[in-house]
C-alpha cells in the first residue's frame, strides 16, 4: 500500500510578541515564574495589526507551495482549521485559497474547501479528512492542503490571557510524502463536555481548571482505543510524543500520566517497583476515591524517578520549545510540537527515519485522538527549510500599553485603527472591509 502522510510544513507566527515574564507578569505584579516554570510559557505570538486568521494561514500555504514548487493545479482540496473564524457562513478556505490567486495565473476552482471545526483538534482531523480522501483514490492525483490557523485571544483578565498566541501551520498532505507517514492506527476519547466554548462570541468561556482534568480524562480514553487497535504501547516505542500544547505545563501532566498508563505490566513498573512500589490495581481498593488517591501518591513518587525523568527529556520536553515561545495556538499546536521534535532530532544529529512518533491531539467540548506516524526519509531536508526560529527571534515585543492596542485591534467589537508595527515583506495583509463587510486582502511585494 502506498504510503500517505504530510509531505511538508511550513509554519508563520503572527509578528509580535509579548514576553510574559518581563511585560505580562511585570504589570500583573505576578512572580514571572509562575509563567516561565508554572505554565511553561516565555513568551506569546501575536498578530500585527495588518495580520489575521487568513494573512497568517495564506503566508504560510504560500511559503509552503513556493518551496515545493507546487500551483493550484496540484491542489485538489484545501482544509481550513479554525476556531477563531469570523463568518458562520462562508469558510476561511476561500479567503485563503482568494489570497494565492493573487500570486499564482491558475485558480483553485476544482479544488475541493472547506472549515473544520471542533476547537484545537480540528487540525488533525483536517489531516485525517485529506488522508481519507487520497486513501479512498479521490484525489485525481492531487494533493490537500491542510491549514490550521488561529488567534487564540482571551477576554482580559481570563486566566487563559497568559497563555495566548497566533499563528498558522500549513501542511501538504500526498502519496509517498517526505515528512511522516500517518497510519490506519487512531483512538479516539470523545465526550459531551463544557470545559471551553464559545456560543457565538470571540473570547471563550472557560473552566480552566475542568479543561485541564478534561484534557487527561480524554487523552486516557484515547489512548486505551488506540491499544485496542495498536496493542500494548511501550515508553520505548516512540521516538517522540507531540500532545496538544495549550501550554507546557500542561503537556507535563499528560506525559506523567500517558507514562504511568504505558509501564503498567511491564519491566519497566517491575525495576521501579523497589523504589516506589507498584501501581495501585483498583480491585484493591474499596472504592473509587481510595483508588485515585493512591494513584496520585503514586504518580508523584513517579514523577521523581530517574527512569521518568531521562525518558520525558528525551521523548516529550523536546516537542516544547516552539511552543513555549509563541504561546497556544489552538489547531496549530500539537503541529508545532512535531516540528519541535523533529527539529531537536536535527540539531542533535540523530538519524530517525523509521522512528514513530505517537502523536496526541485535543479539543475542547471535548475529544482526543491519539495516532501513530512513522518518519520518513525526506524528513531532515523537510525540517532543515523551516525558517520558524528566525522569524519568532525577528518578532517586534510590544511594551503592555501596545498589548493593550494590539488585543483591542483585534477584538471584533471593537474598531480600533492602529498602525503596524512591522514592515509586511512579501506577504499577504488584511486591507480592509468591503461592501458587504467581507475581509479583503492584498499582496505586498
Ligand atoms: N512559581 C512556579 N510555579 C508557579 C508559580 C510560581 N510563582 N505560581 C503558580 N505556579 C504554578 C502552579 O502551581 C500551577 O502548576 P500546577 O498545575 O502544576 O500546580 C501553574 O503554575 C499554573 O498556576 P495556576 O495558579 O493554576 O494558574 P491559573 O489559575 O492562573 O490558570 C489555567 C491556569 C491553565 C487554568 C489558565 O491559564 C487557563 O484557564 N487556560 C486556558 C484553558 C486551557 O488552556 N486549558 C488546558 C486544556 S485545553
Amino acid at each position: 500500500m502506498t504510503a500517505v502522510g504530510i509531505d511538508a510544513m511550513e509554519i508563520w507566527t503572527g509578528k509580535l510578541k509579548l514576553d510574559l515574564a518581563e511585560t505580562f507578569a511585570a504589570e500583573k505584579g505576578e512572580d514571572p515564574e509562575k509563567y516561565t516554570k508554572g505554565l511553561g510559557l516565555f513568551a506569546s505570538s501575536f498578530p500585527d495589526a495588518h495580520e489575521d486568521i487568513v494573512t497568517m494561514g495564506a503566508n504560510a500555504a504560500h511559503r509552503l507551495m513556493e518551496r515545493k514548487g507546487l500551483t493550484p493545479a496540484d491542489i485538489g482540496r484545501i482544509d481550513v482549521a479554525t476556531e477563531s473564524a469570523f463568518d458562520n457562513s462562508k469558510p476561511v478556505s476561500t479567503y485563503i485559497a482568494g489570497c494565492l490567486e493573487q500570486v499564482y495565473e491558475e485558480d483553485f476552482h476544482h479544488a475541493n474547501k472547506g472549515e473544520r471545526k471542533f476547537a484545537c483538534i480540528a487540525g488533525t482531523q483536517s489531516l485525517d479528512d485529506a488522508y481519507n480522501w487520497i486513501r479512498a483514490g479521490r484525489n485525481r492525483g492531487r494533493s490537500a492542503l491542510v491549514v490550521a490557523t488561529d488567534t487564540a485571544l482571551y477576554a482580559r483578565g481570563d486566566p487563559g490571557e497568559a497563555t495566548q498566541g497566533a499563528g498558522a501551520v500549513a501542511m501538504l498532505v500526498t502519496e509517498d510524502p517526505d515528512l511522516v507517514e500517518l497510519s490506519t492506527e487512531q483512538g479516539y476519547g470523545s465526550a459531551d463536555e463544557t470545559d471551553f466554548l464559545k456560543p457565538n462570541q470571540q473570547f471563550p468561556s472557560v473552566d480552566g481548571k475542568r479543561s485541564m482534568q478534561v484534557y487527561l480524562a480524554r487523552m486516557r480514553e484515547a489512548l486505551e482505543d488506540f491499544e485496542s487497535v495498536a496493542g500494548d504501547t511501550h515508553p520505548d516505542d516512540f521516538a517522540f510524543i507531540p500532545y496538544h500544547t495549550p501550554f507546557p505545563g500542561m503537556v507535563r501532566k499528560a506525559g506523567l500520566l500517558g507514562y504511568r498508563h504505558m509501564i503498567r505490566c511491564t519491566e519497566v513498573e517491575d525495576e521501579l517497583a523497589d523504589e516506589i512500589g507498584r501501581q495501585p490495581r483498583e480491585e484493591e481498593f474499596d472504592d473509587r476515591e481510595a483508588y485515585e488517591e493512591a494513584i496520585r501518591g503514586y504518580m508523584d513518587d513517579l514523577k521523581s524517578t530517574d527512569q521518568y525523568r531521562e525518558w520525558y527529556a528525551e521523548v516529550v520536553e523536546p516537542t516544547l520549545s516552539i511552543s513555549r515561545e509563541v504561546g497556544n495556538w489552538y489547531t496549530g499546536s500539537v503541529h508545532i510540537a512535531r516540528a519541535a521534535a523533529l527539529q531537536y532530532a536535527a540539531e542533535e544529529d540523530r538519524d530517525v527515519t523509521g522512528d514513530r512518533l505517537l502523536v496526541g491531539s485535543y479539543g475542547s467540548g471535548a475529544q482526543a485522538e491519539i495516532h501513530a506516524e512513522t518518519i520518513q526519509e525526506g524528513w531532515r531536508e523537510e525540517v532543515d527549510a523551516l525558517n520558524v526560529d528566525e522569524q519568532i527571534r525577528n518578532r517586534y515585543d510590544i511594551s503592555f500599553e501596545e498589548y493593550e492596542q494590539v488585543h483591542d485591534r483585534h477584538n471584533h467589537d471593537k474598531s480600533i485603527e492602529l498602525a503596524a508595527f512591522t514592515e509586511p515583506d512579501g506577504e499577504f495583509v488584511f486591507a480592509g472591509r468591503g461592501a458587504m463587510d467581507e475581509r479583503t486582502y492584498d499582496y505586498v511585494e
